[in-house]
Protein backbone atom coordinates (compact mmCIF):
# COMPACT_ATOMS: atom_id res chain seq x y z
CA UNK A 1 0.00 0.00 0.00
CA UNK A 2 1.44 3.43 -1.06
CA UNK A 3 2.28 5.74 2.00
CA UNK A 4 -0.68 8.67 2.18
CA UNK A 5 0.45 12.14 1.90
CA UNK A 6 -2.35 14.92 3.45
CA UNK A 7 -1.89 18.73 2.43
CA UNK A 8 -2.60 20.51 4.79
CA UNK A 9 -3.22 24.72 5.21
CA UNK A 10 -1.60 26.19 8.43
CA UNK A 11 -2.94 29.20 9.45
CA UNK A 12 -1.41 30.24 12.87
CA UNK A 13 -3.54 33.33 12.72
CA UNK A 14 -3.24 35.83 15.83
CA UNK A 15 -2.51 36.06 19.26
CA UNK A 16 -1.93 32.80 21.00
CA UNK A 17 -2.52 30.92 17.83
CA UNK A 18 1.16 31.35 16.95
CA UNK A 19 1.96 29.62 20.07
CA UNK A 20 -0.96 26.58 19.87
CA UNK A 21 -0.44 25.74 16.06
CA UNK A 22 2.85 24.52 16.50
CA UNK A 23 2.55 22.54 19.22
CA UNK A 24 -0.66 20.77 17.17
CA UNK A 25 2.14 20.40 14.62
CA UNK A 26 4.38 18.98 16.78
CA UNK A 27 2.39 16.24 17.75
CA UNK A 28 0.59 15.71 14.39
CA UNK A 29 4.58 14.96 13.09
CA UNK A 30 4.51 12.41 15.75
CA UNK A 31 1.41 10.73 14.79
CA UNK A 32 2.69 10.91 11.04
CA UNK A 33 5.83 9.43 11.58
CA UNK A 34 3.99 6.83 13.83
CA UNK A 35 1.46 5.50 12.13
CA UNK A 36 3.16 5.67 8.65
CA UNK A 37 1.74 8.63 6.32
CA UNK A 38 2.93 12.03 5.42
CA UNK A 39 2.18 15.90 5.47
CA UNK A 40 2.54 18.21 3.78
CA UNK A 41 2.28 22.01 5.13
CA UNK A 42 1.53 25.11 3.48
CA UNK A 43 1.82 28.10 5.75
CA UNK A 44 -0.33 31.21 5.83
CA UNK A 45 0.30 34.40 8.02
CA UNK A 46 -3.30 35.25 7.36
CA UNK A 47 -4.54 37.53 10.63
CA UNK A 48 -4.97 40.85 11.59
CA UNK A 49 -1.68 41.74 11.00
CA UNK A 50 -1.78 41.05 7.71
CA UNK A 51 -5.01 43.02 7.85
CA UNK A 52 -3.31 45.55 8.97
CA UNK A 53 -0.82 45.78 6.45
CA UNK A 54 -2.58 45.05 3.81
CA UNK A 55 -6.38 46.09 4.68
CA UNK A 56 -7.53 42.58 3.51
CA UNK A 57 -8.04 39.69 6.28
CA UNK A 58 -6.94 37.33 3.23
CA UNK A 59 -6.14 37.45 -0.42
CA UNK A 60 -8.59 37.93 -3.13
CA UNK A 61 -7.78 34.25 -4.04
CA UNK A 62 -7.56 32.92 -0.38
CA UNK A 63 -10.23 30.49 -1.08
CA UNK A 64 -8.48 29.12 -4.35
CA UNK A 65 -5.68 28.91 -2.44
CA UNK A 66 -6.63 26.81 0.84
CA UNK A 67 -8.93 24.79 -2.03
CA UNK A 68 -5.73 23.27 -2.34
CA UNK A 69 -5.19 21.40 0.53
CA UNK A 70 -6.45 18.38 1.91
CA UNK A 71 -7.44 20.43 5.58
CA UNK A 72 -7.38 23.68 7.01
CA UNK A 73 -5.40 23.48 10.53
CA UNK A 74 -6.40 27.18 12.26
CA UNK A 75 -5.24 28.56 15.37
CA UNK A 76 -6.95 32.08 16.22
CA UNK A 77 -8.39 35.15 14.64
CA UNK A 78 -8.94 38.31 16.17
CA UNK A 79 -6.65 40.78 17.77
CA UNK A 80 -7.57 44.42 19.49
CA UNK A 81 -7.32 47.10 17.10
CA UNK A 82 -9.32 45.09 14.64
CA UNK A 83 -13.17 45.15 15.21
CA UNK A 84 -14.05 41.27 15.49
CA UNK A 85 -16.70 41.53 13.09
CA UNK A 86 -13.84 42.22 10.23
CA UNK A 87 -11.20 39.69 11.36
CA UNK A 88 -14.37 37.23 11.39
CA UNK A 89 -16.22 37.85 8.21
CA UNK A 90 -12.95 38.61 6.66
CA UNK A 91 -11.38 34.84 7.33
CA UNK A 92 -13.25 32.17 9.27
CA UNK A 93 -17.19 32.57 7.50
CA UNK A 94 -15.62 32.71 3.76
CA UNK A 95 -14.03 29.74 4.41
CA UNK A 96 -17.17 27.89 6.78
CA UNK A 97 -19.31 29.35 3.87
CA UNK A 98 -17.30 29.12 0.93
CA UNK A 99 -16.21 25.59 1.65
CA UNK A 100 -19.57 24.53 2.43
CA UNK A 101 -18.45 23.70 5.93
CA UNK A 102 -21.99 22.86 7.21
CA UNK A 103 -21.46 20.29 9.85
CA UNK A 104 -19.87 22.37 13.41
CA UNK A 105 -18.72 19.54 15.23
CA UNK A 106 -18.03 19.76 19.04
CA UNK A 107 -16.98 16.96 21.46
CA UNK A 108 -17.91 17.47 24.92
CA UNK A 109 -15.78 16.05 26.81
CA UNK A 110 -14.69 15.90 30.53
CA UNK A 111 -11.15 15.08 30.73
CA UNK A 112 -9.46 13.49 33.75
CA UNK A 113 -8.46 15.95 35.80
CA UNK A 114 -10.43 18.59 33.93
CA UNK A 115 -12.17 21.54 36.00
CA UNK A 116 -15.93 21.06 35.55
CA UNK A 117 -18.01 23.83 37.10
CA UNK A 118 -20.56 21.22 38.06
CA UNK A 119 -20.44 19.82 40.88
CA UNK A 120 -19.82 15.76 41.79
CA UNK A 121 -19.23 15.41 38.49
CA UNK A 122 -16.86 13.22 36.61
CA UNK A 123 -15.38 12.08 33.08
CA UNK A 124 -17.82 9.33 33.19
CA UNK A 125 -20.53 11.89 33.51
CA UNK A 126 -19.75 14.35 30.20
CA UNK A 127 -18.69 12.74 26.95
CA UNK A 128 -21.12 13.64 24.33
CA UNK A 129 -20.94 15.80 20.74
CA UNK A 130 -23.12 18.85 19.64
CA UNK A 131 -23.56 18.63 15.76
CA UNK A 132 -24.59 21.78 14.75
CA UNK A 133 -25.66 22.92 11.06
CA UNK A 134 -23.46 25.51 10.31
CA UNK A 135 -25.23 27.09 7.26
CA UNK A 136 -28.57 27.96 7.42
CA UNK A 137 -31.15 28.10 9.81
CA UNK A 138 -32.04 31.44 11.64
CA UNK A 139 -28.63 32.83 10.14
CA UNK A 140 -29.84 33.90 7.31
CA UNK A 141 -29.57 37.17 5.31
CA UNK A 142 -33.01 37.19 4.39
CA UNK A 143 -35.09 40.14 5.42
CA UNK A 144 -35.04 43.49 6.05
CA UNK A 145 -36.50 46.89 7.45
CA UNK A 146 -38.91 49.06 6.59
CA UNK A 147 -40.22 52.65 7.17
CA UNK A 148 -36.72 52.89 9.34
CA UNK A 149 -37.31 55.76 12.02
CA UNK A 150 -41.21 56.19 11.53
CA UNK A 151 -43.67 54.41 13.90
CA UNK A 152 -44.43 51.94 11.67
CA UNK A 153 -40.88 51.25 11.60
CA UNK A 154 -40.28 46.86 11.94
CA UNK A 155 -37.50 44.75 11.08
CA UNK A 156 -37.65 41.24 9.86
CA UNK A 157 -35.46 38.08 9.65
CA UNK A 158 -36.31 34.95 8.37
CA UNK A 159 -34.90 31.53 8.99
CA UNK A 160 -34.13 29.21 5.99
CA UNK A 161 -34.59 25.43 6.99
CA UNK A 162 -34.08 23.62 3.56
CA UNK A 163 -34.61 19.91 2.92
CA UNK A 164 -31.12 19.55 2.05
CA UNK A 165 -30.14 21.21 4.98
CA UNK A 166 -31.82 19.63 7.26
CA UNK A 167 -31.47 16.14 6.42
CA UNK A 168 -27.76 16.79 5.76
CA UNK A 169 -27.15 17.84 9.24
CA UNK A 170 -28.99 15.06 10.75
CA UNK A 171 -27.77 12.27 8.67
CA UNK A 172 -24.38 13.18 9.89
CA UNK A 173 -25.64 13.28 13.46
CA UNK A 174 -27.31 9.65 13.00
CA UNK A 175 -24.10 8.54 11.60
CA UNK A 176 -22.03 9.60 14.29
CA UNK A 177 -23.88 8.17 16.62
CA UNK A 178 -23.74 4.75 14.91
CA UNK A 179 -20.00 4.74 16.09
CA UNK A 180 -20.59 5.81 19.82
CA UNK A 181 -20.95 2.69 22.05
CA UNK A 182 -24.83 4.32 23.34
CA UNK A 183 -26.21 4.77 19.76
CA UNK A 184 -28.29 7.81 21.21
CA UNK A 185 -29.63 11.25 19.37
CA UNK A 186 -30.76 14.30 20.99
CA UNK A 187 -32.46 16.74 19.00
CA UNK A 188 -32.75 20.50 20.26
CA UNK A 189 -36.42 22.24 19.22
CA UNK A 190 -38.64 24.70 20.37
CA UNK A 191 -41.53 23.39 18.22
CA UNK A 192 -44.06 24.36 20.68
CA UNK A 193 -42.91 28.33 20.06
CA UNK A 194 -41.54 28.19 16.48
CA UNK A 195 -44.31 26.99 14.75
CA UNK A 196 -43.29 26.50 10.98
CA UNK A 197 -39.43 25.47 11.28
CA UNK A 198 -39.18 23.67 14.48
CA UNK A 199 -42.22 21.30 13.68
CA UNK A 200 -40.90 20.77 10.11
CA UNK A 201 -37.21 19.97 12.21
CA UNK A 202 -38.97 17.82 13.87
CA UNK A 203 -40.67 16.11 11.06
CA UNK A 204 -37.44 15.33 9.02
CA UNK A 205 -36.03 13.82 12.59
CA UNK A 206 -38.68 11.19 12.86
CA UNK A 207 -38.09 10.71 9.34
CA UNK A 208 -34.48 10.02 9.62
CA UNK A 209 -34.35 7.87 12.55
CA UNK A 210 -36.42 5.77 10.51
CA UNK A 211 -33.07 4.51 8.10
CA UNK A 212 -31.41 4.07 11.98
CA UNK A 213 -33.08 1.56 14.07
CA UNK A 214 -30.28 0.91 15.97
CA UNK A 215 -30.14 4.51 17.36
CA UNK A 216 -31.93 5.40 20.35
CA UNK A 217 -33.68 9.38 20.16
CA UNK A 218 -35.31 11.72 22.37
CA UNK A 219 -35.67 15.82 21.24
CA UNK A 220 -35.96 18.82 23.89
CA UNK A 221 -37.16 22.36 23.92
CA UNK A 222 -33.84 24.58 23.66
CA UNK A 223 -34.29 25.99 26.67
CA UNK A 224 -35.15 22.84 29.36
CA UNK A 225 -32.51 21.09 27.01
CA UNK A 226 -29.79 23.80 27.69
CA UNK A 227 -30.55 23.45 31.47
CA UNK A 228 -30.69 19.24 31.09
CA UNK A 229 -26.49 19.89 30.18
CA UNK A 230 -26.05 21.51 33.56
CA UNK A 231 -27.96 19.14 35.04
CA UNK A 232 -27.76 15.66 33.70
CA UNK A 233 -25.01 16.13 31.61
CA UNK A 234 -24.95 12.17 31.83
CA UNK A 235 -27.73 11.84 29.28
CA UNK A 236 -26.20 12.91 26.22
CA UNK A 237 -24.30 11.03 23.44
CA UNK A 238 -24.98 13.05 20.49
CA UNK A 239 -26.93 16.28 20.38
CA UNK A 240 -27.94 17.89 17.08
CA UNK A 241 -29.25 21.51 16.64
CA UNK A 242 -30.15 24.20 14.46
CA UNK A 243 -27.63 26.83 13.60
CA UNK A 244 -28.86 29.03 16.20
CA UNK A 245 -29.35 26.27 18.69
CA UNK A 246 -26.51 24.51 17.63
CA UNK A 247 -24.21 28.02 18.15
CA UNK A 248 -25.68 28.02 22.09
CA UNK A 249 -25.03 24.42 22.96
CA UNK A 250 -21.95 23.92 21.61
CA UNK A 251 -20.70 26.76 24.04
CA UNK A 252 -22.73 25.31 26.92
CA UNK A 253 -21.11 22.26 25.99
CA UNK A 254 -17.45 23.01 26.01
CA UNK A 255 -18.27 25.09 29.01
CA UNK A 256 -19.67 22.09 31.24
CA UNK A 257 -16.56 19.80 30.22
CA UNK A 258 -14.29 22.15 31.97
CA UNK A 259 -11.16 24.44 30.53
CA UNK A 260 -11.74 26.02 27.41
CA UNK A 261 -7.93 25.28 26.92
CA UNK A 262 -8.51 22.25 26.07
CA UNK A 263 -11.52 22.27 23.87
CA UNK A 264 -11.39 21.74 20.04
CA UNK A 265 -13.49 21.95 17.12
CA UNK A 266 -14.40 20.52 13.18
CA UNK A 267 -15.77 22.53 10.45
CA UNK A 268 -16.72 19.72 8.51
CA UNK A 269 -17.72 19.25 4.99
CA UNK A 270 -18.78 15.74 5.22
CA UNK A 271 -18.40 14.99 1.28
CA UNK A 272 -15.01 16.24 1.09
CA UNK A 273 -15.89 18.31 -1.65
CA UNK A 274 -13.68 21.28 -0.21
CA UNK A 275 -11.30 20.98 2.64
CA UNK A 276 -12.43 20.95 6.29
CA UNK A 277 -11.01 23.18 8.87
CA UNK A 278 -10.07 22.12 12.30
CA UNK A 279 -9.25 24.87 15.22
CA UNK A 280 -9.52 25.38 19.01
CA UNK A 281 -13.18 26.52 20.54
CA UNK A 282 -11.01 29.42 22.40
CA UNK A 283 -9.77 32.33 20.33
CA UNK A 284 -6.79 34.68 20.77
CA UNK A 285 -6.40 35.04 24.22
CA UNK A 286 -4.86 38.66 24.32
CA UNK A 287 -4.61 38.73 27.65
CA UNK A 288 -1.49 36.14 27.93
CA UNK A 289 -0.66 35.84 24.10
CA UNK A 290 3.16 36.02 24.03
CA UNK A 291 3.77 34.79 27.49
CA UNK A 292 3.99 31.23 26.26
CA UNK A 293 1.45 29.77 28.87
CA UNK A 294 -1.62 29.34 27.01
CA UNK A 295 -2.39 25.86 26.70
CA UNK A 296 -2.35 23.93 23.48
CA UNK A 297 -4.30 21.19 24.07
CA UNK A 298 -7.50 22.46 22.32
CA UNK A 299 -5.04 22.72 19.38
CA UNK A 300 -3.63 19.49 19.61
CA UNK A 301 -7.14 17.64 20.05
CA UNK A 302 -8.35 19.65 16.99
CA UNK A 303 -5.29 17.80 14.98
CA UNK A 304 -6.90 14.67 16.33
CA UNK A 305 -9.93 15.44 14.58
CA UNK A 306 -8.44 16.63 11.63
CA UNK A 307 -6.62 12.69 11.46
CA UNK A 308 -10.17 11.40 11.67
CA UNK A 309 -11.50 13.06 9.44
CA UNK A 310 -8.86 12.27 6.58
CA UNK A 311 -9.14 8.80 7.79
CA UNK A 312 -6.19 7.93 10.34
CA UNK A 313 -8.34 7.06 13.25
CA UNK A 314 -5.61 5.09 14.57
CA UNK A 315 -3.61 8.02 14.91
CA UNK A 316 -6.11 9.98 16.16
CA UNK A 317 -7.56 7.81 19.27
CA UNK A 318 -3.62 7.37 20.14
CA UNK A 319 -3.90 11.64 20.57
CA UNK A 320 -6.91 11.40 22.23
CA UNK A 321 -5.29 8.99 24.53
CA UNK A 322 -2.05 10.65 25.14
CA UNK A 323 -3.84 13.57 26.11
CA UNK A 324 -6.06 11.66 28.83
CA UNK A 325 -3.03 9.66 30.11
CA UNK A 326 -1.22 12.88 30.69
CA UNK A 327 -3.96 14.70 32.08
CA UNK A 328 -4.57 11.89 33.99
CA UNK A 329 -1.00 11.17 35.28
CA UNK A 330 -0.27 14.28 36.56
CA UNK A 331 1.79 15.09 33.48
CA UNK A 332 2.88 19.22 32.74
CA UNK A 333 -0.11 21.19 32.74
CA UNK A 334 -0.71 24.78 32.04
CA UNK A 335 -1.91 27.37 34.11
CA UNK A 336 -5.54 27.11 33.34
CA UNK A 337 -5.66 23.34 34.53
CA UNK A 338 -3.84 24.41 37.77
CA UNK A 339 -0.34 23.57 36.71
CA UNK A 340 2.89 25.33 35.61
CA UNK A 341 3.82 24.24 32.78
CA UNK A 342 4.57 26.46 29.40
CA UNK A 343 2.83 25.53 26.43
CA UNK A 344 5.79 23.78 24.71
CA UNK A 345 6.04 21.81 27.72
CA UNK A 346 3.00 20.36 27.00
CA UNK A 347 3.01 19.95 23.28
CA UNK A 348 6.36 17.54 23.43
CA UNK A 349 5.18 15.62 26.49
CA UNK A 350 2.23 15.02 24.58
CA UNK A 351 4.33 14.28 21.29
CA UNK A 352 6.35 11.92 23.03
CA UNK A 353 3.29 10.34 24.26
CA UNK A 354 2.15 9.76 20.75
CA UNK A 355 5.71 8.85 19.64
CA UNK A 356 6.36 5.60 22.58
CA UNK A 357 2.22 5.04 21.16
P1 LIG B 1 -10.50 33.92 24.19
O1 LIG B 1 -10.92 32.51 24.02
O2 LIG B 1 -9.37 34.39 23.34
O3 LIG B 1 -10.11 34.15 25.73
C1 LIG B 1 -11.05 34.01 26.80
C2 LIG B 1 -10.30 33.72 28.12
O4 LIG B 1 -9.83 32.37 28.10
C3 LIG B 1 -9.06 34.60 28.32
O5 LIG B 1 -8.94 34.91 29.68
C4 LIG B 1 -7.93 33.71 27.87
O6 LIG B 1 -6.69 34.00 28.50
C5 LIG B 1 -8.42 32.31 28.22
N1 LIG B 1 -7.90 31.32 27.28
C6 LIG B 1 -8.31 31.16 25.99
N2 LIG B 1 -7.60 30.19 25.40
C7 LIG B 1 -6.74 29.71 26.33
C8 LIG B 1 -5.73 28.69 26.31
N3 LIG B 1 -5.47 27.98 25.22
N4 LIG B 1 -5.02 28.49 27.45
C9 LIG B 1 -5.27 29.20 28.55
N5 LIG B 1 -6.21 30.17 28.63
C10 LIG B 1 -6.93 30.43 27.53
O7 LIG B 1 -11.79 34.82 23.95
P2 LIG B 1 -11.92 36.41 23.89
O8 LIG B 1 -10.99 37.05 24.86
O9 LIG B 1 -13.35 36.68 23.98
O10 LIG B 1 -11.46 36.81 22.42
C11 LIG B 1 -10.16 37.26 22.07
C12 LIG B 1 -10.10 37.40 20.57
O11 LIG B 1 -10.22 36.12 19.96
C13 LIG B 1 -11.20 38.26 19.99
O12 LIG B 1 -10.66 39.05 18.97
C14 LIG B 1 -12.20 37.25 19.45
O13 LIG B 1 -12.93 37.74 18.36
C15 LIG B 1 -11.27 36.14 19.01
N6 LIG B 1 -11.93 34.82 18.97
C16 LIG B 1 -11.63 34.04 17.90
C17 LIG B 1 -12.14 32.78 17.79
C18 LIG B 1 -11.76 31.96 16.62
O14 LIG B 1 -10.71 32.19 16.02
N7 LIG B 1 -12.53 30.97 16.24
C19 LIG B 1 -13.05 32.23 18.81
C20 LIG B 1 -13.25 33.10 19.95
C21 LIG B 1 -12.71 34.38 19.99
MG1 LIG C 1 -20.73 30.65 19.59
Amino acid sequence: MSRKTYKLAVLPGDGIGKETVPEGLRVLDAAARRFGFDLELKHYDWSCETYAQTGKMMPDDGLDQLAQSDSVFLGAVGWPGVPDHVSLWGLLIPIRRGFDQYISLRPCKLMPGGRTPLANRGPEDIDFYVVRENTEGEYSSTGGRMFPGTDREFVTQDSVFTRVGVDRVMKYAFELAMTRPRRKLTSATKSNGITFTMPYWDERFAEMAKNYPGVTTDQFHIDILCAHFVQHPDWFDVVVGSNLFGDILSDLGPAVAGSIGIAPSANINPEKKFPSMFEPVHGSAPDIAGKWICNPIGQIWSGAMMLEHLGEKAAADCIVKAIETLLAEGGPRTRDMGGNAGTVDVGKALAEAVARG
